[in-house]
């Protein structure tokens, strides 16, 4: 059930709809994505720091939330860099971005509101500095892009622990899980 994160990546190209065009307004507006990083990472923090539960963890240890003030920068400048257009390289640091989330234990239920924030206040400063839709439309994919390796990596983590532990086999593991969807 180990996912193939490359493979992943050109399957969400394909789903979410991300363009050679895409790809190229995005680097166009590479710097203008640096400039306002910072920015979006204050929109970002802000937003778990309003939520008890996501404060508590993103305070859990010293200097956390500092560090990730810098990863969150840097993360989002690679969407408009694409690291190696959006390739290899690109997939693994997303699916790695995953697996932190949920070895610390962030669930869906935390990261599709959190992504929304950061699609609404790059949405807003678009306005603000009259950029094209088209750029809006081009980030919105990535950020889904993003969004489905986080969501993703909870799914695959999750039944990998249960298939090892249990010495259950692929097949059995979703008979269970369709029958107990049924039941609910
Ligand atoms: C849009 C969704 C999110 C993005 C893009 C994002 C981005 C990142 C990145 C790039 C890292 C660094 C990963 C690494 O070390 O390789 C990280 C780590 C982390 N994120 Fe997120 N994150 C998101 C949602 C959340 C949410 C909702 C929470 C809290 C409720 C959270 C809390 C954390 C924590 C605690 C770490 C580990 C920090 C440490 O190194 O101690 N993240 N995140």
């Amino acid at each position: 059930m180990a996912l193939d994160a490359h493979v992943f990546m050109t399957t969400m190209e394909k789903r979410v709809g991300l363009t050679a065009e895409d790809k190229s307004l995005l680097k166009e507006n590479a710097d203008w994505g640096k400039g306002i990083a910072s920015e979006m990472a204050d929109h970002f923090y802000g937003y778990l720091g309003r939520d008890a539960e996501m404060d508590a963890i993103i305070n859990a240890k010293e200097g956390r939330v500092h560090r990730l003030r810098e990863t969150f920068i840097q993360w989002f400048h690679e969407m408009f860099t694409g690291i190696d257009d959006w390739g290899n390289a690109y997939a693994d640091r997303r699916w790695r971005i995953g697996l932190v989330h949920v070895q610390i234990g962030i669930g869906p239920q935390h990261v599709v509101p959190a992504m929304a924030t950061v699609v609404n206040a790059v949405g807003q400063r678009l306005k603000t500095d009259g950029k094209d839709e088209a750029l809006r439309d081009a980030l919105s994919r990535i950020c889904m892009i993003d969004l489905a390796f986080i969501e993703q990596a909870y799914v695959e983590v999750s039944s990998a622990a249960v298939l090892r532990e249990t010495g259950w086999t692929e097949g059995l593991f979703r008979r269970l899980i369709a029958t107990g969807a049924n039941s609910m």
